[in-house]
């Protein structure tokens, strides 16, 4: 399992103690919400973010593109020091492109789909990602309720890469605390992004282990 913090949940005036905290907590990934104020109602960070928690994220920083436009963004990312970056299947006829930018850029590739959108607009895209993130809320804020209806997309990616015999991560994102992340086990995902219910406690490094334990937990009762 990997469990991915999300710096939206984060002390904004302390982004280098705050990724340093994430990182000696033992979490895997540090995942961070790039918002545009035009593919959602809101402004989050930029490259200059990622640059600047860099140095004090040893792992892997997956950055979920949440733009209109994030052909003009992809490259600047990667120099910031971005290890994934995902970009959302609601962009079309750009998916495709964007896709195969990002694996020239030598990244691991990741595609998202919102609540309101059809589990099969990322089936034709499964053999080129090495992840699909389904959100568990529609994006742009953090802290809001995990949507229910998204877990029978978990369902049909995991059945999909079991049938296909592929092997990408399949992530949620939105309203993930210890229940809804095993519920999400259960249903199949592997990798955890969570705001709210991580970042806000005391100890990250105990939440992290106990979201890391029950989620594995979990998966061992696969439904
Ligand atoms: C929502 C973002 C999430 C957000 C999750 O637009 O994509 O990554 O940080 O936050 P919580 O865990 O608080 O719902
Ligand atoms: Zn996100």
């Amino acid at each position: 399992m990997v469990i991915a913090p999300s710096l939206l949940a984060a002390d904004f005036g302390r982004f280098a103690h705050e990724a340093a905290r994430a990182d000696r907590s033992g979490a895997e990934w540090l995942h961070l919400d790039i918002m545009d104020g035009q593919f959602v109602p809101n402004i989050s960070f930029g490259p200059e973010v990622v640059r600047a928690v860099r140095p004090h994220f040893k792992r892997f920083l997956d950055v979920h593109l949440m733009c209109g436009k994030p052909e003009i963004l992809l490259e600047p990312f990667v120099k910031a020091g971005a290890d994934g970056l995902t970009v959302h299947v609601e962009l079309g006829a750009q998916v495709t492109p964007l896709l195969w930018k990002i694996r020239s850029l030598g990244k691991k590739v990741g595609l998202a789909l919102n609540p309101p959108t059809n589990v099969n607009e990322v089936r034709p895209f499964l053999e080129q990602v090495d992840l699909i993130l389904v959100m568990t809320v529609n994006p742009g804020f953090g802290g809001q309720p995990f949507i229910e209806e998204c877990v029978p997309k978990v369902q049909q990616v995991a059945a999909w890469r079991k049938e296909l015999g592929l092997d990408f991560r399949i992530e949620v994102d939105g309203g993930i605390n210890l229940q809804t992340a095993c519920e999400c086990a259960r249903a199949g995902a592997d990798t955890f992004v969570s705001g709210t219910a991580l970042f806000r406690q005391h100890s990250l490094t105990q939440a992290v282990a106990k979201m890391r334990r029950l989620t594995t937990a979990a998966a061992g009762e696969l439904v």
